[in-house]
């Protein structure tokens, strides 16, 4: 691959994180996120959202009111992404008429000090780290880590009794309709492919990272205070046409697919992996096709003292 090559799949990425944005508002857990409104640290809190990608979540968050002051640290492996994230922020600030400045490691962006950390979460855990967290952020990432070996580390990021937010934690559940003859198989493929993956030279997801989040956080001393389902229910309109970019958001749903089974032939024969991803791209095409995956959201507190430290 060469490096344009490179520059444009990561662009591709981007636009996937960007389409993403409206499917996540839909399915973010209403009742879980008003626990973590009830959670919040009043003031300027020191916020730290892990696998931010692209940074939507902190606009989300200034949207929702649930964010204005203090710092939030966007920490990502993908450096290209958070080049990216930057101006994506700085172009949504000026679309609401909030003003923002460059900062040598960020952006400001009215009270919010956004800081961009690059950095691969393995290596940043093991390495220490400087001023703890208030409250932690993750989402769509945890089901691409090893959840029992990462999460202790996690947890030690934040103040005693600090807040996490966990969210679209996939859990084992895709559906496309109308139906098709090598769903079955293909969806085994699809999640034997995430149990087995392999990334930053370590194990990188679980097909139920959603509900072995239940045990894993007490296990961790920080059982949740709230879960609840967070599922993508992605289908156009009366009139055809999906919203926003979500024709995007599920098209870079099927390549995926296409890349993970790729080359695992001894679990899906290639045929029957072309003959599926050819239907469901004339589908997609014909505004057809309906995407659902089952998700799970977690809010709760690091083990320690009950409250976050005062200000
Ligand atoms: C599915 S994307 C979600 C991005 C963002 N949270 C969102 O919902 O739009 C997962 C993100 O996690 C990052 N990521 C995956 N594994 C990581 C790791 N081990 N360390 C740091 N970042 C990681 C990827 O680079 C990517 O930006």
């Amino acid at each position: 691959m060469t490096g344009s090559d490179d520059a444009s799949m990561a662009s591709g990425y981007a636009r996937y994180l960007a389409a993403k944005t409206t499917v996540d508002d839909r399915a973010l857990n209403r009742h879980v996120l008003a626990e973590l409104r009830r959670l919040m640290p009043a003031g300027a809190p020191r916020v730290l959202e892990v696998g931010a990608g692209l940074g939507t979540m902190v606009a989300r968050l200034m949207d929702w009111g649930a964010v204005g002051a203090g710092e939030y640290i966007l920490l990502d492996a993908d450096r290209h992404l958070l080049d990216c994230s930057g101006q994506w922020l700085r172009d949504w600030a000026a679309a609401r008429g909030l003003r923002s400045d460059l900062l040598p490691d960020g952006v400001q962006v009215g009270d919010l000090r956004v800081r961009l950390v690059h950095a691969e979460l393995g290596g940043y855990l093991e390495a220490g780290h400087g001023a703890l967290a208030d409250v932690l952020i993750a989402n769509a990432v945890l089901d691409l880590v090893d959840v029992p070996a990462v999460l202790p580390g996690l947890l030690r990021l934040l103040v005693p009794g600090g807040v996490y937010w966990f969210t679209i934690n996939y859990d084992g559940e895709s559906i496309f309709m109308p139906g098709h003859p090598h769903d079955g198989k293909v969806m085994q493929a699809y999640h034997r492919d995430m149990d087995e993956r392999i990334r930053f030279g370590r194990p990188a997801g679980d097909s139920r990272t959603g509900r072995r989040l239940f045990h894993n956080l007490r296990a961790a001393g920080a059982p949740a205070l709230a879960a609840g389902s967070s599922d993508w229910v992605v289908s156009a309109g009366p009139d055809g046409n999906y919203p926003g970019d979500e024709a995007y958001f599920l098209g870079s749903i099927l390549s995926t697919i296409r890349s993970a089974l790729r080359s695992r032939q001894a679990w899906v024969e290639p045929a029957d992996l072309a003959d599926w991803l050819a239907v469901r791209g004339r589908q997609l095409a014909a505004g057809e096709l309906v995407y659902l995956a089952h998700q799970l959201d977690f809010v709760g507190r690091s083990p320690g003292l009950r409250t976050a430290r005062p200000r």
